[in-house]
């Protein structure tokens, strides 16, 4: 009777997953984690999911840009992602006589369709394990330097392998578990992409920065554009004569909606995350790296901001800058947070304690140790690295020195760079900023870590704002005409420009005080995580484990769920129309909607017009755009972001707390009929209920 109840007991806490849907999972892999799928309530199969022989839902799929995910939706080509994701495109297509930023834009038939010149979209062909092939040569006498060109030898020869003979493909050979495992990629990159749709600013990124994280959330973060290929359906590029590319598969759209506890699936690309990172790098993460890179955002968004909120010319320049700056400012706010209220560090270290004691005897004894101390030596060297990317690195007018002098021969390039750069630039906000950030620099960084030449400098001026004020009282790359009457001959002259000078300063101070460090500790922490990695996985025998993500495809799994923020609060999963126009406010430019939303509202009977929801699925930056898909496969909602108090996911999964937001699929549809007036679009779709 015991020994059965002790059986029962074993058995319960091996199928019993350590955190309900937490987790990223590899396509190729599914079929270990189906059941659970399938027990949670999903109705396909993992063929259904990825298969290498049939059409499987992985090829409607695609890596959009370089950091996006999309969906294919049509049977022509026709594709969803973000309105974030497309932005840049949308902007580029903009002027003052079309802003389609600000009033939306929509192709009324093919050939009005935008072509976006350097836009790509990426299918999966396949992936496969190519742990042997890759270390084929190894042996565990080399050093860490000599394993990487073992496997970057090996990794050469792969890719190359797999994309000969094929055309617009891309192959990459990707660690996983931090070499522990690797894998192929093998992607056709389609290189004709056309922009098809896109909603109003004040509907696509309703909200803004302010509502950015954050739920409730109303934003109809959405674009539409359509691939092309040749003739052939392969990739070609940009012509008239491409034709809509056929894919081997697309969502079938559902309207029938969600409800809390409905099973949810998202299929993207999720960029970076670190689970398995041990308590002195999540340490760091959150009581220094977080809160100094907060405060160093602070000063420049206090600044970017006062200027917008003076000037339409200058929020127009300034707006997607800002975005920018703003959004891991945020997120890292919450990280840090959220770090902090799941007692992460000590639950890490108390983790570390009992695999210390498991590990005695073992090839891992030691280890633990051994990551605490390099995290300690390389921590210095690294904060002072982040100050260098957070200060330094972002005065804009350094970053434009340097780009000048690269292209000083090449009299087209250096028009092109600097009329973008001028375009969108606001000397005061640069200015203020540059006192801001090198008056914390010297405030905030252990004097040890400081350049010699910061210090020469602020003893020479006695202030940031002295400092400031020559620099930009000296240099030429303040002048528009000046920079674009130089030439190859100048060379001497930009050389010698204070802007230039600051420039390489720093760099330098960076590339021989802190760099070799910091890669020597990596390269040594690189190794010693592969072994921890391996390490946990054999402690916990159990656990199914996922690999940390690198912007490979992923199937997370979950299901609608709302949550408690705080003590005494309940945020509901589902937000409605009603809930735009409470916020509706024509004197506060992110809640500014359009007159046409307000008067069909006015008509009555949208009250309850979904606009998004959330769900329990584990995913991170790069899953923008990623469909979400019911159980029975079909598309039911746009991935787009997480609620601020869960975006600790990256480094911790809390099922209470960490929820996905994403846009309602019938919101998608209610704005290209009623803004859009683009119902011809419905025609491609297929609907199934
Ligand atoms: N937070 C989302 C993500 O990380 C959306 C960012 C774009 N929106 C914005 N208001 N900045 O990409
Ligand atoms: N908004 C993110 C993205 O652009 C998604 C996230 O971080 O949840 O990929």
């Amino acid at each position: 009777m015991k020994r059965n109840l002790l059986l029962l007991l074993v058995f319960l806490a091996a199928i019993q997953p350590l955190r309900a849907d937490e987790g990223m999972w590899l396509p190729a892999l599914i079929s270990q984690r189906i059941a659970d799928m399938q027990a949670k309530g999903f109705r396909l199969s993992a063929e259904d999911v990825y298969s290498v022989n049939q059409a499987s839902l992985k090829d409607a799929v695609v890596l959009f840009g370089s950091g996006c995910t999309g969906e294919l939706v049509s049977d022509e080509g026709l594709l969803f992602t973000n309105h974030h994701c497309g932005y840049s495109y949308i902007q580029r297509h903009s002027s003052v006589e079309h802003d389609y930023l600000k009033d939306g834009f929509w192709a009324m038939n093919r050939g009005e369709e935008l072509p976006n010149r350097g836009l790509t979209v990426s299918f999966l062909d396949r992936m496969e394990d190519v742990t042997d092939a890759v270390l084929k040569g190894y042996d565990t006498s080399m050093t860490e330097a000599q394993r990487d060109s073992v496997v970057r030898v090996n990794s050469r020869a792969l890719t190359a392998a797999a994309t000969a003979g094929g055309k617009g493909l891309r192959a990459s050979v990707e660690a996983l578990y931090y070499g522990n495992q690797y894998f192929l990629f093998v992607f056709k990159v389609y290189r004709d992409v056309r922009l098809v749709g896109a909603p109003p600013s004040s509907i696509g990124k309703f909200g803004g920065d302010t509502d950015n994280w954050m739920w409730p959330r109303h934003t109809g973060d959405f674009s539409i554009f359509r691939v092309y290929a040749g003739k052939d359906n392969e990739p070609a590029d940009y012509s008239e004569d491409n034709v809509p590319y056929r894919p081997k598969k697309s969502f079938k759209i559902s309207r029938a909606g969600v409800k809390e506890g409905d099973f949810t699936f998202v299929y993207g690309c999720p960029g970076s995350t670190k689970e398995y990172a041990m308590s002195e790098d999540v340490r760091y993460v959150s009581e220094f790296s977080d809160p100094q890179k907060i405060a160093l955002r602070t000063l420049r968004l206090d600044n970017i901001k006062k200027y917008m909120d003076m000037s339409q010319a200058v929020r127009i320049q300034y707006s997607s800058k800002a975005a920018s700056v703003s959004n891991a400012w945020k997120k890292w706010q919450g990280e840090a947070k959220g770090i902090e209220k799941n007692d992460v560090v000590n639950v890490k270290r108390d983790y570390e304690r009992r695999f210390k004691a498991w590990a005695k005897g073992t090839r891992y004894e030691g280890l633990v140790e051994r990551l605490d101390s390099l995290f300690n030596r390389r921590n210095p060297y690294y904060l002072a690295y982040e100050y260098y990317t957070e200060t330094a690195r972002t005065i804009e007018l350094l970053s434009f020195a340097s780009s000048v002098r690269n292209n000083l021969e090449n009299p087209q390039a250096l028009a092109n760079t600097a009329e973008s750069f001028y375009k969108d630039y606001f000397r005061p906000i640069d200015e203020e900023n540059f006192v801001a950030l090198m008056d914390a620099f010297g405030k905030n960084l252990p004097e040890d870590f400081q350049p010699a030449y910061y210090k020469e400098k602020m003893a020479a001026y006695g202030s940031a704002q002295a400092w400031a004020d020559d620099l930009f009282a000296r240099t030429l790359f303040i002048d528009k005409d000046k920079v674009l009457a130089l030439k190859a001959e100048d060379s001497d002259k930009v050389e010698a420009d204070p802007a230039l000078e600051m420039y390489d300063a720093f760099y330098d101070w960076y590339n021989e005080d802190l760099r070799p460090v910091i890669n020597e500790c990596n390269s040594e922490i690189n190794l010693a995580y592969r072994d921890y990695m391996q390490g946990q996985m054999d402690f916990e025998k159990d656990k199914a484990f996922y690999p940390d993500a690198n912007l490979t495809l992923r199937v997370a799994y979950g299901h609608v769920e709302g949550y408690a923020p705080a003590d005494g609060v309940y945020y509901y999963p589902v937000s409605t129309l009603k809930g735009i126009i409470e916020k509706d406010d024509p004197n506060i430019f992110d809640y500014d909607i359009p007159q046409r939303l307000r008067d069909i509202y006015a008509e009555g009977g949208h009250e309850d017009q979904p606009v998004c929801f959330l769900a329990t699925n584990h995913t991170s930056g790069g899953n923008s755009g990623s469909p979400v898909i019911n159980a029975d496969g079909n598309l039911i909602g746009i991935n787009f972001d997480r609620v601020w108090e869960g975006t600790m996911s990256d480094i911790v999964f809390d099922p209470e707390i960490c929820r996905n937001i994403s846009l309602d699929i019938r919101y998608l549809l209610f704005c290209i009929e009623q803004i859009g007036g683009a119902s011809y679009l419905f025609d491609e779709m297929t609907f199934v209920d």
